[in-house]
C-alpha cells in the first residue's frame, strides 16, 4: 500500500480552506496535517509536523511569501510548496519557482489539477525511496580559523548519532597532524589512519575496518596518524578512497577537519553530503566565515550542502544571531549555547559531552540537531550518483 502523504494548508481564506481540506480528503493515503491563516501562525506546526505537501497563498504582494518560501525549502527540503495565487503572471510564476514552489495553482483550485500535482509528489517520493543507493551520509565539521568548537560538534555529533539513531557511525579525525578525538573520548588506539593502507598505497577494507576503534557509545572512530610527520605521507586520493569505502561501511561518517584548505581537506569536502560551518558570535570568526562560504560558492556547492551552525551563543553576545546571518548573507541552521564550565569539563574527563551531561543546554541542543540530521539534504553531487 503507498504511504501516506501529510499535507498541510496556509491560506488567509476560510473559504478556500474549507474547500481544500474537501478535496485533500477526497484523496487515497493523504492525510491532512494541520491548517493555519498565515505563517506567522503556521511556522511552528510546519517545522514541528514536517508536512510532505505545504499548499500556500501566494498574494499579489508575494514578496514575505517567497522568503518563506526559500526558508522553507532550506529546512524541510523535502517538503513540496504548492502555491495557489489569483494571479498568474509569468513573472510570479518564476518568482514562485525560484523561491522553491513545486507548483503554481491558479485559485479557484481546481479538484483535478491539485489531485495531479500530489500524485507527482508521491512519485518522486517513491522513486527516491527504491533508486537512492544504499549508501552513507559524509558529514564534515569545519571552521577555517581553530578552536571554536569543531571538534566539540564533531565528536558529540558522532556519539548522538549512533545512540540516538542505531546506524554503525564512523568518526574520523581528518586533522593528520594536530587531531584530538581520541583524547575527546579517552581512547588509545593502537592503530591510526595510516594503517589502513596496504603496502602499494591502497585502502585494505580489511585493514580499515581492523584499525578502527570502538567507543562505548557505539562509534567508530578512525585516528589520525600517532607521530604527527607520518601525515605528510597521506596524499588526497587515499583520503578520497577511505571515505569512499567507509560510506559503504557506515550510515554516517563525521569528519572532524583540520582549519585549512589543503587538498586532502577539500577532498573531503567534495565527498561529504553536508559541510558543517562552526562560527561563533565575534567579528572575526564572522569574517573568517564569510571567505569560507566564499570559497564553497566558488566551488559550486548548493546551500543544503554547506549548514551554517552558531556555538557559543548566549543572551550577552553583542553579536546577535540574526546579525550574523544578516553579514553572512546566509542562514544559521542550528544554535548551540556557550556553557565552557560543562563543556570544558566534559573534554577533561573525556566523556562525551552528550553522556558526561546529557541535561546541560549545550548538550540537549547537540542532541536535538542530530535528530534533526537525517531530515537534512544530500548534496547533489551525492544524489546525481557519481560511480563508486
Ligand atoms: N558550546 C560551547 N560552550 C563553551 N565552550 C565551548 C563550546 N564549544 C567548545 N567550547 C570550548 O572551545 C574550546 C575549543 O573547542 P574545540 O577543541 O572543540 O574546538 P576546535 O575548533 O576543534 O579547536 P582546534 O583548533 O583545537 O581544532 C574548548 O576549550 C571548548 O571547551
Ligand atoms: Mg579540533
Amino acid at each position: 500500500m503507498a504511504e501516506k502523504l501529510s499535507a498541510m494548508v496556509v491560506d488567509a481564506d476560510k473559504a478556500v480552506r474549507k474547500k481544500l481540506r474537501n478535496q485533500l480528503e477526497q484523496m487515497d493515503n493523504v492525510q491532512l496535517a494541520s491548517m493555519a491563516q498565515d505563517m506567522d501562525e503556521g511556522i511552528r506546526v510546519i517545522k514541528k509536523s514536517k508536512p510532505d505537501i505545504l499548499i500556500l497563498e501566494l498574494p499579489e504582494d508575494s514578496g514575505k511569501t517567497l522568503e518563506w518560501i526559500e526558508r522553507i525549502k532550506l529546512e524541510l527540503p523535502n517538503t513540496a510548496v504548492f502555491v495557489s495565487s489569483a494571479v498568474k503572471t509569468p513573472e510570479l510564476i518564476i518568482f514562485a519557482m525560484r523561491a522553491g514552489a513545486q507548483e503554481f495553482l491558479s485559485r479557484p483550485i481546481d479538484s483535478d489539477e491539485l489531485k495531479k500535482a500530489v500524485q507527482k509528489v508521491r512519485a518522486a517520493k517513491e522513486q527516491v525511496r527504491t533508486q537512492t543507493p544504499k549508501r552513507g551520509r559524509i558529514i564534515a565539521v569545519f571552521n577555517k580559523k581553530g578552536g571554536l568548537g569543531v571538534t566539540t560538534v564533531a565528536v558529540n555529533l558522532g556519539v548522538a548519532l549512533s545512540q540516538a539513531t542505531k546506524e554503525k557511525t564512523a568518526l574520523v579525525d581528518l586533522d593528520l597532524q594536530l587531531g584530538d578525538v581520541t583524547s575527546f573520548l579517552n581512547l588509545s588506539p593502537d592503530y591510526s589512519i595510516i594503517d589502513a593502507f596496504n603496502e602499494s598505497g591502497g585502502v585494505d577494507t580489511v585493514k580499515l575496518q581492523s584499525c578502527m576503534t570502538r567507543h562505548e557509545s557505539g562509534v567508530f572512530v578512525l585516528s589520525e596518524p600517532k607521530n604527527p610527520a607520518e601525515s605528510e605521507n597521506v596524499s588526497s586520493s587515499q583520503i578520497n578512497q577511505i571515505l569512499r569505502h567507509l560510506r559503504s561501511m557506515f550510515s554516517y561518517v563525521i569528519l572532524d577537519t583540520p582549519h585549512t584548505f589543503d587538498s586532502r581537506t577539500l577532498e573531503a569536502f567534495e565527498l561529504s553530503d553536508n559541510i558543517i560551518v562552526v562560527v561563533v558570535p565575534n567579528i572575526s570568526s564572522v569574517r573568517a566565515t564569510k571567505k569560507t562560504l566564499g570559497v564553497f560558492r566558488d566551488l559550486g556547492y548548493v546551500r543544503d550542502k554547506v549548514r551554517v551552525i552558531v556555538n557559543r551563543s548566549s543572551k550577552k553576545d553583542p553579536i546577535k544571531v540574526d546579525k550574523i546571518e544578516e553579514a553572512l548573507h546566509y542562514p544559521i541552521t542550528w544554535v548551540i549555547p556557550n556553557n565552557y564550565p560543562v563543556v570544558i569539563d566534559a573534554i577533561n574527563s573525556g566523556v562525551p559531552l552528550v553522556n558526561h551531561k546529557g541535561d546541560s543546554n549545550v548538550a540537549r541542543s547537540i542532541l536535538d540537531l542530530t535528530n534533526d540530521i537525517p531530515e537534512w539534504s544530500r548534496s547533489l553531487y551525492v544524489e546525481i550518483g557519481e560511480k563508486d
